[in-house]
């Protein structure tokens, strides 16, 4: 190890995020080829489908100058044809001096593999440099790998009181419209975004992404309704924008079935929540999801909704937006309802918290440690 190769891995970490809700299901990954501590190349993967790192590193390098490099790449490269043949064939082609390696991919057609033919081809291969920012990059991929569940993102706008609507329902607006785009682009990223049939109803959403450039969003994300006894109405905002993106209405056998068939009609899928995952209702549709290789979703509420995802444990990382209002009143809803703890000392522990004022607003971003 050298103490440069920490800055070069942090250059291809920072490269490998621009991928950031182009390339899932697939990981994030970067690569920097580096000669006598120069630049050589740089490449990361860009979109899903598309070449990997390695490729879009190595592919416009001369190979005499690659002979005398060390390639810096942020998860093992893969051994193995998926949409594009292996990058581990490609860097014993190109043959460089040493291949330094944030993490081993854990990918079951990979898992040690690439490594292995790296080393059995004479290459000289260091693994672990950065591999805990590594794994932070790329935790909802091994979240999905390991578990089938994808990441899940808690968001809430909330007053200085802690009310996420008065207790007349009423919610608009709570955060301003710098906190707004932020929540915009978190949209763009995501797979799923999911609510409670209780926002659906008081608030009418319509739950897609309005980038302010105007820009295409990275992706268009399912809009997820949990709604166990059919009462989405056919002529909400949400319904009537099926266009704009799919909508799923996680719903039951006892919801009215006529109302059901109305939903579908209008171009809804229906997810029908089994008898006995009723009471677990969220984490049967996060599996369903995982089951579709949703990478990311984020939950926008309600508090009943969010209160049960934290009582199950369901929630990696929150998206805080506080807004410099106070509306009071016991009858206000909470961000988080649900059963709750009985003892602090039992709470949900945030770490890795940022926190950015937007405007007036304060937006704070962080991770539950379980998971992390
Ligand atoms: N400021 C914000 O960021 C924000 C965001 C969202 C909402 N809000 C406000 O929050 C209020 C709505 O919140 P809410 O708590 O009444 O409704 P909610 O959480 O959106 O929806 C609750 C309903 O979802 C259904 N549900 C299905 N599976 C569930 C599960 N596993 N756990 C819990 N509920 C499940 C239940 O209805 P079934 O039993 O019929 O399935 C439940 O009554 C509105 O006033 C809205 O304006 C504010
Ligand atoms: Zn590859």
């Amino acid at each position: 190890m050298t103490p440069c190769d920490a800055h070069w891995m942090g250059l291809a970490l920072e490269l490998a995020s621009r991928g950031r809700g182009f390339v899932e299901p697939n990981p994030m990954v970067g690569c920097v080829v580096v000669e006598n501590d120069e630049l050589v190349s740089s490449g990361f993967h860009q979109f899903f489908g598309g070449p990997h790192a390695e490729v879009e590193a190595l592919s416009h390098c001369d190979p005499d100058r690659v002979k005398n490099s060390t390639v810096y790449v942020t998860l093992e490269p893969c051994s193995h044809f998926g949409k594009t043949p292996p990058c581990v064939e490609l860097l014993i082609r190109y043959r460089p001096k040493r291949v330094v390696i944030a993490m081993q991919d854990p990918f079951p057609a990979v898992a040690g593999r690439g490594i292995q033919s790296l080393r059995d081809n004479s290459i000289q291969v260091d693994v672990g440099i950065q591999d805990e920012q590594a794994r932070e990059l790329n935790a909802p991929y091994l979240k999905l790998l390991e578990f089938g569940l994808p990441w899940v993102i808690a968001k809430w706008a909330m007053t200085l009181d802690g009310a996420i609507a008065t207790h007349g329902q009423d919610s608009k607006w709570i955060s301003n419209e710098q906190s707004r785009v932020v929540v915009h682009e978190l949209r763009s990223c995501m797979d799923a975004i999911i609510i409670g049939i209780g926002t659906a109803i008081a608030d009418d959403p319509l739950l897609t992404t309005r980038l302010p450039s105007g820009s295409t969003p990275a992706r268009v994300a399912k809009r997820v309704i949990v709604d166990r006894n059919g009462r989405l109405s056919p002529q909400s905002q949400l319904v009537q924008s099926i266009h704009a993106g799919p909508v799923i209405v996680a719903t039951s056998e006892h919801a009215d079935q006529a109302r059901v068939r109305n939903l579908a009609d209008a171009g809804c899928e229906v997810l029908i929540i089994p008898e006995q995952e009723l009471s677990g209702s969220l984490r049967f549709v996060l599996k369903e999801l995982g089951d579709r290789r949703c990478t990311n979703v984020l939950i926008e509420g309600g508090g009943t909704l969010l209160g049960n995802a934290f009582d199950e444990n369901l929630i990696d990382q929150i998206h805080c937006f506080i807004a410099p209002k106070i509306v009071g009143g016991l009858g206000a809803v909470r961000p988080i309802a649900g059963v709750g703890k009985s003892l602090m000392s039992q709470a949900d522990q945030l770490h890795r918290m940022t926190v950015e004022c937007l405007g007036d607003n304060v937006h704070i971003s962080s991770f539950l440690r379980r998971q992390c």
